[in-house]
């Protein structure tokens, strides 16, 4: 397994590219089964997760043909389609239950394996099959599997989430495209992967998507989706973690490919904490404070509301080497927060009261061997390890690989002193 040699502290100076969104390309990639014509799909991140969502395709029956820097996708049906997504996938990656509302839409008949939980939470998938269910998909789970069918094609409908969920939201959006009649979605994510991707995806294949509230999304399905080439949006959440590196090691970053107003919020925060921050259209440019102050009360919360829950553990680092005491609130998932164990051992002083990070600050971080966990936790790590001071390594970073576009190499070229052992 590999792992991350760091030498620190490091401070940060020059220029990084933000990548592809992973979670924006996911259901773009699972929307491609809706298609009889060819798709192509381009700014794919080179991830793990990729990987596994088309391997999922190709599994469904997909044909897939790469580029050859691999960035960019040609989709296309196949005579056989399957139906079938597999536990070895589906365990993998959770993404994969995004197949579910595609393929009942396409072809009335889906086995999904039943995601089971994760280190971050139970992740239950409820809100998707009951609002699949209320479009007329019918199922079962027999042996750890969603065994979906409908009688006909699935039925326009009115539907509130009774929680805002970005995974149902995706579900039903991609549904409903070729549902008869008109679908209403209420209480849904608003998550730039969503209201802007997966709409804007679709929409130029010939959906009918509105966004009619700030919550509400209008879909008039339609027959059929014609021969569309997209190009992915940036990463918000790679673009966040490279905004608290630099502010957290004095750095003077610029970072391009990323439009700035999608993470607002983030960027109010750090600004507290001391940043200085300059915007364009679709460039940062940031610099790390010499005292980074404290926050209180971080509360983590649906986009737009408050900091996003898959950028918890890297400001909870940042709020490590503050002048004061601060505290998060996560309030996404029930237990995201498996690097607390491993930033203590560096030297960390954070407290967990229930749901509620207590972190005091000033800590000067020293060196060691670390376990990342899950993906945004292993980020939070290698921030860590990066103002540490002497040599850490990071075991386990297959986690970091399923999200960051080869991560080491873009911290190599603002300076920090990193390596992977294979
Ligand atoms: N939830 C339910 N029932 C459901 C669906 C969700 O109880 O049917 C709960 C979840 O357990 C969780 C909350 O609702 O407590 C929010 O979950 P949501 O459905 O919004 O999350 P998701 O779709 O499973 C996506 C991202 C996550 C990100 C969350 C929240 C993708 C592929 N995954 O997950 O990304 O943390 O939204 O923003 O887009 C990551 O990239 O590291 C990652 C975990």
């Amino acid at each position: 397994m590999d792992k991350f040699l760091i030498k620190g502290p490091n401070k940060i100076k020059g220029q990084v590219s933000i990548s592809g969104s992973k979670n924006a390309a996911l259901p773009i990639l699972a929307a491609t089964l809706l298609f009889d014509k060819e798709v192509t799909i381009d700014n794919l991140p080179r991830v793990k997760d990729i990987d596994t969502m088309i391997n999922l395709l190709k599994s469904l029956g997909s044909k897939i043909q790469f580029s050859k820097n691999k960035k960019t996708v040609k989709i296309s049906k196949s005579k056989k389609q399957n139906f079938l997504a597999p536990y070895s996938l589906v365990k993998t990656m959770r993404g994969s239950i995004l197949s579910l509302g595609a393929l009942i839409a396409k072809y009335k008949k889906a086995i999904i394996s039943l995601p089971g939980g994760c280190l971050i939470g139970a992740r239950p998938i409820n809100y998707h099959l009951s609002a699949l269910k209320k479009l007329g998909m019918k199922y079962e789970i027999k042996k750890g599997y969603i065994h979906a069918s409908s009688k006909g094609k699935l039925q326009g409908k009115k539907i509130k989430f009774s929680k805002i969920s970005v995974g149902a939201t995706e579900n039903l959006i991609i549904a409903a495209c070729l549902a008869n009649g008109k679908t209403v979605l209420k209480n849904c994510a608003i998550e730039p992967e969503i209201k802007n991707d997966l709409t804007n995806f679709l929409n130029k294949a010939g959906a009918k998507i509105k966004w009619t509230g700030k919550r509400t999304c209008q879909i008039i399905g339609v027959n059929s989706l014609k021969e569309t080439k997209y190009s992915v949006m940036g990463d918000r959440i790679e673009t966040g973690t490279f905004c608290v590196a630099a502010t957290l090691a004095k750095g003077d970053l610029l970072i391009k490919n990323f439009n700035p107003k999608l993470i607002q919020t983030e960027l109010n925060l750090l600004k507290k904490t001391g940043a200085t921050i300059k915007t364009s259209k679709d460039e940062i440019h940031i610099k790390g404070p010499q005292k980074i102050k404290n926050i209180s009360n971080i509360v983590t919360k649906e986009y737009p509301i408050s900091l996003a829950t898959d950028l918890q553990a890297q400001f909870m680092v940042l709020l490590c080497l503050a002048s004061g005491r601060s505290s998060i609130t996560e309030s996404i998932f029930e237990n995201r927060f498996m690097h607390v164990a491993e930033l203590r051992r560096l030297g960390g002083r954070i407290i967990i009261k229930g749901n509620k990070a207590i972190i005091e600050g000033q800590t000067e971080f020293i060196g060691a061997e670390l376990m990342s966990s899950d993906l945004r936790a292993s980020a939070a790590l290698v921030l860590a390890a990066m103002v540490a001071k002497g040599q850490s390594v990071i075991n386990r970073i297959y986690h970091l690989d399923r999200g960051y576009e080869k991560i080491e190499n873009k911290l190599r070229k603002i300076g920090v002193n990193i390596k992977r052992l294979s």
